[in-house]
């Protein structure tokens, strides 16, 4: 009687295991879940993240993984979005807090870095020429002499966004509404570099950037 006791405990922990692993459907991770989740994006940015201007959403295809990431967090922390004059930045923070599942926030920065970048048309029309001065004394530092950005500096791609948001954002990280709220450490290295721009140079140096695409 006593031997067989342990087979028959065995077989029915293997038998409870079996049953656990059929209850628990695995969850969708990755570029499925990223898939699934940027159903909820597209209605803003657009079905091919080309973004839309009449709210404000940039185009965000095509930035990398990580810069992707930086930003979901910061407007989840609320040092980004949380301004009571950054309007575009108030419609994306619930966007960004509606990612609650673990692993939410990778999967669709994957699935948005994925998709090929769309370079929308120029709708300023800032001075290249005086733009370029700027360019290569301030910002090459950290976004490049391709305006590629540079990841060790946190700085991202700033080619392929549409020129009116590269300007929305100048404007926020000159007034504070973005860079200067504590724990954003990299919005503050940008924040310093906008605050001796004028409106004219910002679109010069702007008008400037498109030109490195
Ligand atoms: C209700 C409209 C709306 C929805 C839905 C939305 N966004 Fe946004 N998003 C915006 C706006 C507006 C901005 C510009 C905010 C700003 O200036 O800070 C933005 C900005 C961003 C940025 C910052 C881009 C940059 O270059 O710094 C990222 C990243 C982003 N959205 C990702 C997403 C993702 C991922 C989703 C889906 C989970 C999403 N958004 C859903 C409106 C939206
Ligand atoms: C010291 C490094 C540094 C310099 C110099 C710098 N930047 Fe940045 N820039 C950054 C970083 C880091 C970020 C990302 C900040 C964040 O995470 O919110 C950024 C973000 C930006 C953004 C927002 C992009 C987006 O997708 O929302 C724009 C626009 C920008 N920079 C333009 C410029 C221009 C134009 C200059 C020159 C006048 C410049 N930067 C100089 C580091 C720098």
């Amino acid at each position: 009687m006593r031997r067989l006791r342990t087979p028959r405990i065995a077989a029915l922990a293997l038998l409870t295991a079996g049953l656990a692993a059929c209850d628990a459907t695995p969850l969708p991770l990755g570029m499925e879940r990223g898939t699934e989740l940027f159903e909820t994006c597209a209605p803003c940015h657009g079905a091919n993240a080309a973004g839309n201007p009449d709210i404000a959403a940039p185009a965000i295809a095509g930035l990398p993984q990580w810069y992707i990431e930086d930003q979901l967090r910061g407007y989840q922390e609320g040092y980004r979005g949380d301004h009571y004059t950054d309007l575009a930045g108030l419609r994306m923070r619930p966007m960004a807090l509606s990612l609650t599942r673990e692993g939410d926030i990778e999967s669709v920065a994957e699935y948005v870095a994925g998709l090929d970048p769309v370079y929308p048309e120029s709708t300023l029309h800032g001075n290249a020429g005086a733009g370029a001065t700027t360019y290569t004394q301030i910002c090459v530092a950290c976004h490049g002499v391709d305006g590629l950005g540079m990841p060790e500096l946190h700085a991202p791609p700033i080619v392929q966004l549409n020129d009116w948001y590269l300007y929305q954002e100048l404007q926020n990280f000159r007034s504070g509404a973005r860079g200067a709220a504590p724990g954003d450490t990299w919005g503050l290295t940008m924040r310093a570099n906008s605050l001796a721009l004028s409106d004219e140079v910002m679109q010069d140096v702007i008008a400037y950037v498109q030109t490195l695409r």
